[in-house]
């Protein structure tokens, strides 16, 4: 499964960069407008040093609007996917985006027929948003095991890329299900390596190692 970082700060993508397993960047405009600057200028330095998918999402909510955005946005790098809200203008931009080469994902997806709209349209990739169903007591990762079935029917290329991620058991589950692709924030990615067992039977190793050590020299 693919791991894709989810945010605009370049200095959290550097930092985790160097793990190997980072093989993606997500935004969205509230990332971004976190970040400050010139978004552009942001998603260029991302692309070059991530050197894979890098998601950049329009603002317009016309069709007009966001087909040229999407591909002022693809002209920035080979390394852009076009992320476009799952709207009708939406899915309109991205039959059109698609249509002419540009790889598309499509966001802001909650229900399994907006995500087979989107594999009908040529989305590279689908986001459902898994934790913002949980925060309204809808389990998300049932949204990931439908339209995985649904997408397995029908040998849709889209790739599912499960977005909104919260913790550790999102990734989990996502991968059981085969999900293509997991976006985390960074602190969401840092849970992935922990466990206390790890920490614990360390410590043990290297304190019988040092005892070993000491033993040995006296
Ligand atoms: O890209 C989508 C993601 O950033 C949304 O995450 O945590 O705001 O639901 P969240």
């Amino acid at each position: 499964m693919k791991i894709f970082i989810d945010t605009g700060n370049f200095k959290e993508i550097e930092a985790l960069v160097p793990l190997g397993i980072i093989d993606g960047v997500t935004t969205n405009p509230t990332l971004m407008a976190k970040e400050g600057g010139d978004p552009k200028q942001i998603l260029k330095k991302i692309c070059d040093l991530v050197q894979g998918p890098v998601s950049g999402e329009v603002v317009a909510t016309d069709y007009e609007g966001m087909v040229r955005e999407g591909r002022d946005l693809a002209s920035i790098s080979e390394h852009i996917v076009v992320k476009v809200p799952f709207t009708q203008a939406g899915v309109r931009a991205c039959k059109t985006l698609s249509g002419e080469g540009l790889r598309v994902n499509v966001t802001l997806c909650f229900s399994p027929t907006q995500a087979l709209i989107a594999a009908k349209v040529g989305a590279t990739y689908i986001s459902p948003f898994v934790g913002r169903l949980d925060d309204i007591a809808t389990p998300g990762m049932e949204l990931i095991r439908d339209i995985a079935e649904i997408y397995g029917n029908y040998q849709f290329k889209t790739e599912i890329l499960v977005a909104s991620t919260r913790g550790p058991m999102h990734i989990v589950e996502a991968a059981k299900m085969g999900a293509d692709i997991c976006t985390c924030p960074p602190a969401v990615i840092d849970s992935l390596f922990n466990h206390p067992l790890t920490d614990i039977g360390l410590k043990k190793f290297l304190a019988d190692w040092e005892k070993a050590q000491g033993a040995a020299t006296r």
